[in-house]
């Protein structure tokens, strides 16, 4: 029990929250010995991937995180997290969510379908339709899930999928799942799409799909022209704004609503796990789109809704989209001058438009090395590796969040002259 009065609850708007673990982590059993035979595969891969440069360490987070993190111990300005607007840690949420806890108790408890939709996912459904402006939305439990289930319930065999090369993996997963037939068109590039749908064979089904704002690498994707490329050949187009959500956009609904071409877009997929700072997934559009993803998307049926607390959550970050509009813009606007700080410098910066700024390294083991040398001066600006990226075009990334300081960024930047530049 904790009697130590370290459960204070909340103590004032953004007041950190004191909570106190009731015993350490249990040891886990040891791991010692050799891999049973029809194993032993693994131990030979691993081998491979440690050759390559590749091993991941798991680090271990303490506490809550917002402009600082504390990884495995170490206290670091924070440029590796999704949280852009600041409200991962934000008490507001916390406080939506505890409510909703008491209200509904902690877990779904089932799939959407069967029981574990609720009200807080029902209010989230339609906050998320008015931020879009579109008649209808639907939750998944991640992101991964809402792009992968919706890309395999939109087109099946003998259908024809158009997938930008740079597109992340819970779209190239969904393209699998479809067992469509699918075209890789080179990273952003509308004509090549052009030329590639015009040259395809008939298809019972076209679908276009690409990420707005590309996660690895910063880029924007040219909605506008993909939305007028998709209708030239009758196809549907999907657009996964994960890192466009909340940030872009007058009302912070994404980049979809900041290039003008709702219109054009059938499927909008977002999260509400990075700038929202709650967990899942979503997709907005018709109504009968909707409807079609609650009988079709194997994901949304076969799978536990997530809790009504994250829904809440996630349905008071849309609240304070609305009423903090100039986190977003202060966001983009330093964002900006940072990139254009490090050009300036020499340093060779993605073609990013957004609060997403990576700078390219080259080898894995390079962009290591940086990432090492940052945290040794007291940054977390993770590398970046394949398969994340390209063999050969390995970086090391800085995701900005509203929390930074000017002189945050000042010093990074000086940071990444010298341990980046070539
Ligand atoms: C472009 C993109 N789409 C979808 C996802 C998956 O979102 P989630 O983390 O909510 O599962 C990610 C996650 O990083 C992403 O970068």
């Amino acid at each position: 029990m904790n009697r130590g009065g370290g459960d204070r609850s909340f103590i004032g708007h953004n007041a950190p929250m004191t909570c106190r673990l009731e015993s350490p982590a249990p040891a886990p059993p040891s791991t010692a010995g050799p891999l049973p035979a029809p194993l032993a595969w693994i131990g030979e891969s691993f081998a491979a991937v440690r050759r390559a440069g590749l091993e991941r360490p798991q680090r271990v987070r303490s506490g809550r995180q917002g402009r600082e993190v504390e990884l495995d111990g170490r206290r670091l300005v924070n440029f590796g997290s999704n949280d852009y607007l600041g409200y991962c840690g934000d008490v507001r949420l916390t406080k939506a969510a505890s409510k909703a806890a008491c209200a509904e108790g902690f877990g779904a408890g089932a799939s959407p379908l069967v029981s574990g939709h609720s009200q807080a996912h029902e209010r989230l459904e339609a906050a998320i339709a008015n931020l879009l402006a579109v008649p209808a939305a639907v939750t998944f439990p991640s992101g991964f899930a809402a792009n992968a289930a919706t890309i395999a319930a939109l087109v099946g065999p003998g259908d024809l999928i158009a997938s930008d090369e740079r597109n992340h993996a819970s779209i190239i997963d969904g393209c699998r799942l479809a067992r469509a037939e699918v075209a890789i068109y080179p990273h952003r590039d509308v004509a090549a799409l052009d030329r590639m749908l015009a040259a395809a064979g008939p298809a019972r089904r076209t679908l276009v799909v690409t990420d707005s704002l590309f996660s690895m690498d910063g880029t924007i994707a040219p909605l506008a022209d993909l939305a007028a490329v998709a209708d030239r050949h009758g196809a549907m187009l999907m657009v996964d704004e994960a890192h466009a959500t909340g940030v872009f956009g007058d009302r912070g609904s994404g980049l979809v609503e900041a290039a003008g071409c709702a219109a054009g877009v059938h499927v909008r997929v977002g999260t509400l796990s990075k700038a929202l700072g709650a967990a899942g997934g979503f997709v907005a559009g018709h109504a009968e789109l909707v409807r079609w993803l609650r009988h079709a998307a194997r994901a949304w049926i076969f799978s536990t809704a997530h809790p009504p607390a994250v829904a809440a959550a996630a349905g008071r970050a849309i609240e304070l989209l609305g009423v903090e509009p100039e986190r977003r813009r202060e966001l983009l606007a330093r964002a900006a001058a940072f990139r254009d700080r490090l050009v300036a410098e020499g340093l060779e910066v993605a073609a990013c438009g957004g609060q997403i700024v990576p700078v390219v390294g080259g080898g894995a083991e390079q962009a290591v090395a940086v990432a090492g040398e940052l945290a040794a001066e007291g940054f977390f600006v993770p590398a970046i590796r394949p398969p994340s990226v390209p063999p050969g075009k390995s970086l090391v990334r800085a995701s900005l969040s509203w929390h930074h300081t000017p002189d945050d960024l000042t010093r990074l930047a000086a940071a990444l002259v010298r341990h980046a530049r070539r």
